[in-house]
């Protein structure tokens, strides 16, 4: 036999191709790309070994040697702080044998050592021992495999790709609007995961509408205006930027997603948002919950929606930060892990009551939870057919349009 052999489309290639091609656009997506498991390695290959993920904040690693695992998917990865001060992120993956090297999820080490043979790795990953290995053993080639890693403000990403999307834009043109929150200067308040028995992209899509709110959201519905069609919102909001120079909060926009991003750069949005009035932050009875953040001099009554890649979302009070964390476990459920950022200095009992700093976001994705799995339940049934979108699921139907274009 002579040439090369004749490579044919797997079954699944085809079927997730159909799929795509017959995508009605402004419409929901089909029941496949939720129930799928084609789909789902599909979304793994594309999505979540190319995106970046926000795995943590600085003040989670003070000192040298400290280090945690962000695990996803069955993958673990060493986030590590060097000697220098500086991070990185290696794969959890013995270049001996491929044993797990580090088993605890948070610790402080000055090397990492293999629990298997007792290979002895530096905090770069480089190799630092391998005993009773030959003498012509290279050791400068089997150093654990590093990941891109960034810090951003005080919030550590990873990707997994060899080629990720560009961050620097991510640098440039977000830099003026988060830098006044201080966000280096924060730390974790509270952290909680709320498993969701539904498919990832549920999740975000539910995250990027408001047109849920009314019903689901009493408690959102009534300090934010975000929930309001768009020409009952946007007169409340004309009175942000005033209030927001005021207090040194940023209020341009920024749409860097999807279509209008530079080409290979990581997705980046900004809006600052006007709260009603009488609610100066995101709180049950609108008065302040912490010490205002960063440089800030007052409350504006506003919230800042950013992104920082379309995995990572998050909303920035004048006293306190809510990050999103949409985590795949399989195609069928994820977890929605949240995290409460607070001045670093702000002392619980004293400066806030984490009761009270979580009440908002804790109630609402509760609320999400249950509307995400009857969402699930009823995209499941043999009876389900894609309906169009609102005007107000604009970002659900920009998230969907992207979605389709990255796993084409
Ligand atoms: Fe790690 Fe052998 S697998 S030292
Ligand atoms: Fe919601």
């Amino acid at each position: 036999m002579t040439g090369k052999p004749t490579l044919h489309p797997t079954p699944w290639q085809d079927e997730i191709s159909e799929l795509i091609a017959g995508y009605k656009r402004g419409y929901a997506l089909a029941q496949p790309f939720y129930t799928s498991e084609a789909v789902f390695q599909r979304d793994v290959d594309r999505v979540f070994l190319k995106e970046w993920h926000l795995v943590g904040h600085v003040s989670e690693l003070p000192e040298p040697g400290d280090y945690l695992l962000f695990e996803l998917l069955g993958e673990s990865v060493i986030v590590v702080r060097n000697r220098e001060g500086a991070f990185h992120a290696l794969a959890n993956v013995c270049r001996h044998r491929g044993s797990r090297v580090c088993l605890e999820p948070r610790g402080n080490v000055s090397r990492f050592s293999c629990p298997y043979h007792a290979w002895v790795y530096n905090l770069d990953g480089s190799l630092f021992s391998a005993r009773l290995m030959g003498a012509d053993t290279d050791k400068n080639s089997l150093g654990l495999k590093r990941f891109a890693i960034e810090v951003f403000h005080g919030l550590i990403y990873v990707c997994f790709s060899d080629r990720p999307e560009d961050f620097s834009t991510a640098r440039t043109m977000l830099e003026p609007m988060v830098a006044p929150f201080g966000l280096v200067r924060t730390r974790i308040a509270a952290r909680t995961s709320y498993p969701v028995a539904a498919n990832w992209k549920l999740l975000v899509e539910n995250y990027n509408e408001c047109y849920h709110c009314t019903a689901a959201h009493p408690e959102f519905s009534r300090s934010h205006v975000i929930h309001l069609p768009e020409r009952l919102y946007e007169p409340l909001n004309a009175k942000v930027g005033a209030r927001a120079a005021g207090t040194g909060a940023p209020a341009d926009r920024l749409d860097a997603t999807g279509p209008n991003k530079p080409k290979g750069a990581i997705d980046i949005y900004y809006r600052r948002y006007a709260l009603f009035d009488g609610y100066e932050t995101g709180s049950e009875d609108g008065k302040p919950l912490a010490p205002l953040l960063g440089d800030l001099s007052g409350w504006d009554s506003a919230a800042s929606d950013i992104y920082v890649g379309i995995l990572n979302p998050m909303l920035v009070y004048s006293d306190h930060a809510v990050i999103y964390r949409f985590i795949p476990v399989d195609k069928d459920n994820s977890i929605q892990e949240i995290i409460w950022l607070v001045h670093e200095d702000a002392v619980e009992g004293r400066d806030y009551d984490k009761d009270r700093l979580t009440w908002l976001w804790d109630v609402t994705t509760e609320s999400d939870k249950l509307i995400i799995e009857k969402n699930q339940e009823g995209v499941n049934s043999r009876f389900y057919e894609p309906g169009p979108f609102s005007p107000m699921e604009s970002h659900t139907r920009w998230f969907v349009e992207s979605y389709l274009r990255t796993i084409a």
